[in-house]
């Protein structure tokens, strides 16, 4: 009896897992977003995030490199203890793997926008259909949804995970592969997210309509967008 019912909460568990492996959100890249956000591609394209990548190269940021003890000589985009914070994704279903193409089509080789957004292979077609929902019938549909989608409201956790990961960082959990540029290589490196938020390291925003209604709204929302620009017809 024991064993059956082992073997029968063994199956159990084991569908489970299968149910989420077939249902966790996976990467789809930048030019899937940008589709429909072209201004917030374009505002991204020119941030530090979307040319994370190119620090990797050899004899690229040198005097930078030389300050962090690493090797300024040295290629580092096969690295895979620095490809994780300056991708998107990486190791993850869709994500960016060694060996891609960085600058491909999905421009998974820089910090895109599901870095922070999270994995966009369920929440992106929400979106679209929220809008028709709006223009057709002038109702918000719940931004729970997007939640249960992947999409991730929680920008401080998200910065956190790159900013915060490395020894003696006030991240609980950190854990290597860390940051070689931490406060003690140069205080100018200290991550406060309430300043870094408010930073050019951001795409610029733009006015929402209201697609989407209720919790969870991002804290730093309703103060962006009372300084937002309207979308270009
Ligand atoms: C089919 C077009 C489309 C695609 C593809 C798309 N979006 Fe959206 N997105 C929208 C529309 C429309 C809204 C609602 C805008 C509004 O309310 O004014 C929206 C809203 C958002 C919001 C704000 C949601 C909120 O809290 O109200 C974010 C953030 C966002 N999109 C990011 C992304 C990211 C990241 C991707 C790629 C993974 C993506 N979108 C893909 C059309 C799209
Ligand atoms: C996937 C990892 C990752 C995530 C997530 C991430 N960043 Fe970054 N960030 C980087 C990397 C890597 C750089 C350095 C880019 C370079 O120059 O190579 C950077 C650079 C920056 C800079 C310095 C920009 C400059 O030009 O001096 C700021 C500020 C910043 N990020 C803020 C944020 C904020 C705020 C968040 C969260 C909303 C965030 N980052 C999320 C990896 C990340
Ligand atoms: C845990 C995440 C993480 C890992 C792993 C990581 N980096 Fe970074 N890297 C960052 C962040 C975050 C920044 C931005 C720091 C800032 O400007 O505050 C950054 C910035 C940089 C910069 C630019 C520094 C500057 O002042 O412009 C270089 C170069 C760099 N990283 C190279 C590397 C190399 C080489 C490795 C592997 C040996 C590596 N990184 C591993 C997160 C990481
Ligand atoms: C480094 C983190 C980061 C990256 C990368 C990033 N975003 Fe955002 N995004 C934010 C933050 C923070 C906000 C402001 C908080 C809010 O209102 O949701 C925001 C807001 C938005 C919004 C809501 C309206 C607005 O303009 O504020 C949309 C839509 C959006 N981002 C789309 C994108 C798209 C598309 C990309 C990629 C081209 C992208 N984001 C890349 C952090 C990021």
């Amino acid at each position: 009896m024991k064993r059956f019912l082992q073997q029968l909460l063994g199956a159990a568990a084991l569908a489970c897992l299968a149910q989420a492996a077939v249902a966790a959100p996976t990467y789809v890249g930048v030019k899937v977003c940008t589709k429909c956000h072209d201004v917030h591609g374009e505002s991204w394209a020119t941030t530090s995030h979307a040319k994370a990548f190119d620090s990797l190269k050899a004899n690229t940021k040198a005097e930078e490199k030389k300050k962090a003890k690493l090797d300024p000589a040295k290629d580092y985009t096969k690295d895979k203890d620095c490809v994780g914070c300056h991708s998107t994704g990486f190791g993850k279903a869709g994500g960016y793997a060694l060996g891609k193409d960085p600058g491909g089509p999905e421009k998974l080789g820089s910090v895109g926008c599901e870095a922070c957004h999270g994995p966009g292979s369920d929440y992106r077609e929400e979106h679209g259909t929220a809008e028709k929902k709006l223009l057709r019938s002038q109702q918000s549909t719940p931004r729970k949804l997007l939640v249960g989608k992947g999409q991730n409201f929680d920008y401080e956790k998200a910065c956190a995970t790159c900013h915060l990961n490395f020894q003696g960082s006030p991240l609980k959990g950190a854990k290597a592969p860390f940051t070689p540029f931490t406060p003690a290589v140069d205080a100018k490196y200290k991550f406060e997210f309430d300043k870094a938020v408010r930073t050019k390291a951001l795409h610029e925003h733009y006015k929402l309509k209201g697609s989407f209604e209720g919790e969870p709204i991002p804290k730093v929302r309703a103060e962006f967008q009372k300084t937002a620009k309207d979308i270009p017809e």
